[in-house]
């Protein structure tokens, strides 16, 4: 594979179709050994247009096999983001020879009637695999789930809820949620509807996930909802939001109204996560695609477009009277560190290089005092910078007059048409303890900063005409303590 893969800005540690478009992960299911990666898909050309599911498979949720595409447009549509199951107990009858069915559920989008100007051209089919996904059969009385005269219609994300023995269905309907229950995942009843004056309103409402998680250091258990929004997010463009509540089968009830965000950065949109991941394992993990529909079909990528987040494991934390997600990459992505090098403790003011080129992939551990951080010569700005000889840059780190963790791309290289691409974007966050935690992992086009052990985090992805060459730390206007750091080099997936 090693020559497909080494054009410039191509993603050495994520997941990237190997040729033409993709948007959303779809159907990530586990089955026997393998994570599936299914995802929006326009094989022929670099922009959105007829939607397939592509796939990919991979033992360890690093390294990936992209497989042929599994899922074509039909005579009901294209083929929109959905989700997937192991049908374990057959309850739809779509199994063979005691093979439990892979069941998607998938939206069809019916361009032609959409050119009729009908609002009923999103509806919801299924198709099975009874050979690992490798195959695939549309259900011959699709779609199950009709469109009942709302334009937007879609995403169906798939669980089976054991205590009241059912399918769960979560569905995206313009501004709200649906939830949809069934015994077979052919006949659907609606159960509630969710979102009507509360969350982000922003924009159309797509992609969500329903899960339960239990509450770090408890028994409690609560359910999570994930919710992408096009357009509306914290720094512009598409964002996803979640709340966290109970959900009893019928209804989802939420804890608090506070609008909580996934993800600050302006890359990380359709996040949802895997079903089916044995119970010994117990991991919640998700993966999202690191774009924004704003500049989506003009990142200056070559013969493909799209690439993926890292898998990251969710987990749930009661902290400032609420319940907040804290992400981090899978513990297997550990595996692909190695030469790490030590920065050693200093006091930081103005710019200090680090005496290393930087090279991508690579992760930087960052670890600041911040015990007087309201003190008068105490840095208003500080954290990494990332610079080549074209003086482009890409800044990483936290305003302490502010009291936000940013990500500046600004002057980054590569800008879009629209000018929505190059720019500063934040998260806000108020530090009230003695040191603060940078993780950045930092790929060829892509930097994820999971800040406050993954309280925080912002995902982007810049495109530098000129290789970086150099990298400093750097406080401005003021002094902060360098407590300890570390930078490693990560092994290409390719
Ligand atoms: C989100 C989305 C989904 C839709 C898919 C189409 O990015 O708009 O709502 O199913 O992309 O590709």
């Amino acid at each position: 594979q090693q020559e497909k893969y080494n054009e410039q800005y191509r993603s050495k540690v994520h997941f990237s179709p190997e040729t033409g478009w993709a948007n959303d992960p779809n159907g990530m299911v586990y089955y026997d050994g393998e994570y599936h990666l299914f995802f929006q898909h326009n094989p022929d050309t670099t922009i959105w247009g007829p939607m397939h599911w592509g796939h990919a498979v991979s033992k360890d949720l690093i390294h990936w096999e992209q497989l042929p595409i599994a899922l074509y447009p039909d005579s009901l549509g294209w083929i929109f983001s959905g989700s997937a199951v192991i049908d374990w107990e057959n309850t739809s009858d779509l199994g063979e020879n005691g093979v439990p069915p892979m069941v998607a559920i998938f939206t069809y989008h019916n361009r032609e009637l959409e050119n009729t100007g009908t609002d009923k051209f999103q509806s919801q089919g299924i198709a099975y695999s009874l050979d690992k996904g490798r195959s695939w059969t549309k259900y011959e009385n699709n779609p199950v789930l009709p469109n009942p005269g709302i334009r937007d219609f879609r995403d169906p994300k798939v669980s089976w809820h054991p205590e009241s023995e059912k399918w769960i269905m979560t569905l995206a309907v313009l501004d709200h949620i649906n939830f949809y229950s069934s015994p077979n995942l052919i006949d659907w009843t609606l159960e509630s509807e969710f979102g009507e004056g509360i969350g982000a309103h922003g924009g159309v409402w797509e992609c969500p996930d329903l899960f339960p998680l239990q509450v770090e250091g408890t028994d409690e258990i609560k359910w999570v909802l994930l919710v992408s929004i096009n357009p509306g997010g914290p720094n512009g463009g598409s964002a996803t939001q979640y709340f966290v509540g109970e959900f009893d089968g019928h209804v989802f009830e939420p804890h608090g109204e506070r609008t909580k965000w996934l993800d600050y950065g302006k890359d990380n949109y359709a996040g949802v996560t895997w079903s089916d991941i044995p119970d010994e394992d117990g991991r919640r993990i998700l993966i999202g695609w690191m774009n924004n529909w704003q500049y989506a079909n003009q990142v200056p990528t070559s013969t493909w477009r799209g690439a993926f987040t890292l898998p990251r494991t969710l987990k749930l934390t009661e902290i400032y009277n609420d319940y907040l997600l804290v992400s981090s990459p899978v513990k297997e992505f550990e595996k692909l560190k190695s030469g790490s090098k030590k920065i050693l403790g200093s006091i930081i003011s103005g710019m200090q290089e680090i005496n290393m080129k930087p090279q991508f992939p690579m992760e930087i551990n960052l670890n600041f005092n911040t015990e007087n951080n309201t003190a008068m010569n105490f840095g208003e700005r500080f954290g990494i910078i990332l610079s080549n000889e074209k003086k482009e840059s890409l800044k990483i780190g936290y305003d302490n007059l502010n009291k936000l963790f940013f990500i500046d791309r600004s002057n980054g290289g590569w800008d879009s048409p629209n000018q929505e691409f190059a720019g500063n974007h934040f998260a806000p966050y108020i530090v009230n303890s003695s040191s603060l935690s940078f993780k950045i992992i930092i790929d060829n086009s892509s930097v994820e900063l999971f800040a406050v052990d993954g309280l925080v985090v912002m995902t982007e992805q810049f495109f530098s005409t000129k290789e970086f060459t150099s990298i400093s730390l750097f406080s401005e206007k003021g002094e902060v303590e360098l407590l300890d750091g570390e930078i490693s080099k990560l092994a290409e997936i390719w």
